[in-house]
């Protein structure tokens, strides 16, 4: 929902009049797609990178955003169409009213089920992904203990036990950041028991935030035949997936559902269109993880520009290519 400011700008208003207008466009865009019949709609409202921002800008927003939460109007629409409201995202960040608010009308809405509204809030694409490896790991942790090979990885937990009073508990940490050394440290423990976890995730798990040099023992040689085997097999034209399922069985207890199941988006199927305003085609660190066969669509309007013509659009390129965007599922 990017260009609401550069809106007030054009339009000659004050800052927060461009948010108000965009959020016009988020209400009536939405009840476009109840009608359509578009079962999920999500809305990326406010990145965690936005908390960047200008204090002064970002408490204008959240004012609006509980406002807008509590407002009586919105409750009335979302029973006339039936919409269920989450609000996904790393709600801890936010303030507590909005919290509060955010909660209490995901709970009024619970029961309905024709339309489903993602309000993603406090959000990153990263940041979900973190949360569900470190909440998938939390669960399995009491299932890996009587598995032998992670043996070798509570060796490697001991050595460090001492730095980090871990006693006894693995430190789920992680970090995005590379500027915290405590941090990262932290995250290279937390690495290391899921890189034994991982390995049987899509292509092994990103080299620069999970892979860690640290492991002893025979897991280490194992990882490194497997990526190995991985690029081997890639490059012949086996599709890694294929692969990691087979090594799934052997050494990772973490499967890719389990991943799936820990992200805030699984209240969704993944997406069919992406729409961008602004005619920016760059996601933004907004669902990553889910849009790997999603048609982008990225129209040069400003959001509270973007209105019935721009959805009707979207669908019928959607529809356009549907087949061959079928045949691409596929093939994976
Ligand atoms: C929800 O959908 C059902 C079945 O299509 C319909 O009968 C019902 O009126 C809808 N409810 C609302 C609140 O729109
Ligand atoms: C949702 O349905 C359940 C079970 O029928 C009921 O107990 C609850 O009060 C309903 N919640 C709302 C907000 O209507
Ligand atoms: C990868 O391919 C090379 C060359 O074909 C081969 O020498 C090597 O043994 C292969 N490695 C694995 C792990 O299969
Ligand atoms: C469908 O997708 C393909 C691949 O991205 C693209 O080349 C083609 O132009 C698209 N067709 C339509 C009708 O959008």
């Amino acid at each position: 929902m990017d260009g609401n400011r550069r809106y007030a700008k054009k339009k000659n208003m004050k800052k927060g009049a461009g948010h108000r207008a965009g959020f016009l466009s988020l209400m009536s865009m939405l009840k476009y797609c109840c009608e359509l019949g578009v079962k999920y709609v999500t809305f990326y409202a406010f990145s965690i990178d936005n908390f960047k921002r200008n204090p002064d800008e970002i408490k204008d927003l959240m004012d609006m955003m509980l406002e807008k939460i509590e407002l009586q109007g919105n409750k009335i629409i979302f029973n006339q169409y039936g919409i269920r409201v989450y609000f996904i995202g790393n709600l801890k960040l936010l303030s507590e009213p909005v919290r509060i608010a955010a909660e209490k009308l995901m709970r009024a809405t619970a029961n309905s089920t024709n339309c489903t509204l993602i309000i993603c809030i406090a959000y990153t694409s990263r940041d979900e992904i973190v949360h569900a490896v470190q909440g998938s790991c939390k669960n399995k942790q009491e299932e890996i203990q009587p598995l032998s090979f992670c043996k070798a990885n509570n060796g490697a937990f001991e050595e460090v036990e001492d730095n980090n009073n871990v006693n006894g508990v693995i430190p789920f940490v992680f970090s995005e950041s590379q500027e915290d050394e405590a941090a990262k440290s932290q995250a290279t423990m937390a690495s290391v028991t899921c890189c034994c976890l991982a390995g049987g995730v899509e292509g092994g798990g990103d080299k620069n935030s999970m892979a860690v040099r640290a492991v002893h023992g025979s897991y280490e040689d194992k990882r490194d035949n497997y990526q190995a085997m991985m690029e081997n097999r890639t490059s012949n034209g086996v599709t890694p997936s294929e692969e990691s399922e087979n090594m799934q069985g052997e050494c990772s207890i973490i499967k890719l559902v389990d991943i799936e199941k820990q992200m805030y988006m699984a209240v969704a199927p993944d997406p069919d269109i992406l729409m961008r305003s602004t005619g920016e085609s760059r996601l933004s660190n907004f669902l990553l993880w889910q849009t790997r066969e999603c048609l982008l669509y990225s129209p040069h309007a400003l959001w509270p520009e973007i209105g019935l013509w721009h959805l009707a659009w979207a669908v019928l390129n959607f529809q356009r290519n549907h087949s061959y965007l079928e045949k691409k599922k596929h093939q994976l």
